[in-house]
């Protein structure tokens, strides 16, 4: 394994933004996972360890103009297996995530189609708990194996142990007490798919779908081609355009508060959840009542068909996508009252 220097973080990201990473590797195996965070740890300046930064797909990260000042550890690792006795597809955390539901929905497993065309890895599928179209990864996921920083060894996790929450899982905050590190870092994921499978079709972008398509009796693979050509439909090209997705998470507001936006807003989507708060969409907000949809500050703004969705145009800054998350904090708090939150990674 190579450690390379100075290495432009911009081309691993899909906002296509960002400084260099000090140092950078490429981790193929769980051998080299090993020797990257031994690395990190024995290259320590004025007794800190260097940081690091595990990197899949990039897809859910802004990075910072002035990079990052550690290690950067890219995934590699790739091998998936399915189990056909009792369903259970394994994969290992380097896998393109979507590779990864299409050969399930190719063989026939259910579980991961409303879940197609996200991209990123699989490694990084349980840090958020990624969800589209009424399902989420917590729905199916089995087990993950992990390196504990801390110990130098390989744990696994159940899916209680997770403690899964929308876009959220405990590896967002198990942190390593001296270093402030994430503790864990995920290198294999397992997922318990079932033959006998229901589709998942109430997302009201799903059920119109198939309504306009004229498609009764959907089949696996008809549901996965209907994700894949809903997202396109409304999300940016990412050829095209440095984004990473939504940027921000749907608010969850108290069902007092909820009812009060919902006088002033009728129409406004909200989803009650069982702590007895509401989700609102984020997107109806920033669209409907902050009229930021395609809103475009330099380089970088709203996507014009999901105004949830940052944008950013080639030579775009981190600054720049800074001044306008700042501006939209400002007028959903000025309109509404929330204060919303980012979804993406800020890294540097
Ligand atoms: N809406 C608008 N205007 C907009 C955007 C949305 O009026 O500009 C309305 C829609 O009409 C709909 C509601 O807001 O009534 C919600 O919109 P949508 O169904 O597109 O979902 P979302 O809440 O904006 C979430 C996820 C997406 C996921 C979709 C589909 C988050 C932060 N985002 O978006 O995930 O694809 O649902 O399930 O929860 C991602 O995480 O990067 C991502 C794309």
């Amino acid at each position: 394994m190579k450690i390379l220097e100075n290495i432009s973080l911009a081309k691993y990201t899909t906002f296509k933004i960002g400084g260099n990473a000090r140092f950078f590797c490429v981790v193929t195996s769980e051998d080299e996972l090993v020797e990257a965070v031994k690395f990190a740890k024995e290259k320590n300046t004025d007794g800190h360890a260097l940081p690091f930064l595990v990197l899949g797909g990039g897809s859910n990260m802004l990075v910072s103009d002035k990079g990052f000042n550690g290690l950067v550890i890219k995934m590699e690792m790739k091998n998936t297996v399915i189990n056909d006795e009792d369903s259970i597809m394994s994969s290992s955390a380097g896998e393109l995530w979507d590779s990864l539901v299409e050969c399930s929905v190719n063989n026939g497993l259910y579980g991961l189609e409303n879940l197609s065309a996200i991209p990123g890895t699989v490694g990084a599928a349980p840090v958020q708990n990624i969800g589209a179209y009424g399902a989420e990864v917590s729905q199916t996921l089995l087990d993950v194996r992990s390196l504990d920083t801390k110990s130098m060894t390989f744990v696994n996790f159940s899916n209680k142990d997770c403690k899964f929450g929308y876009r959220d899982s405990i590896f967002k905050h198990e942190r390593d007490s001296k270093t402030g590190q994430p503790r864990y870092i995920i290198t294999a994921v397992a997922f318990q798919l079932t033959r006998k499978g229901v589709l998942k079709m109430d997302y009201k972008d799903v059920k119109e779908y198939f309504e306009k398509n004229h498609v009764t009796g959907p089949t696996l693979s008809d549901l996965r081609k209907a994700i894949v050509e809903i997202r396109e439909s409304k999300l940016p090209d990412w050829k095209v355009w440095g984004t990473a997705g939504s940027f921000f998470k749907n608010p969850s507001v108290p069902a007092a508060q909820f009812a009060e936006l919902k006088n002033k807003f009728p129409d406004l989507p909200g989803f009650p959840e069982n702590d007895g708060s509401v989700k609102v969409s984020l997107g109806y907000v920033l669209d409907k009542v902050c009229d930021a949809k395609g809103l475009m500050m330099g380089n970088v703004g709203t996507y014009d068909k999901q105004a949830l969705v940052l944008i950013a145009k080639s030579g775009a800054t981190a600054a720049e996508v800074y001044s306008l998350v700042d501006e939209l904090k400002r007028r959903v708090k000025e309109k509404t009252g929330i204060v919303i939150e980012a979804e993406v990674d800020m890294i540097g």
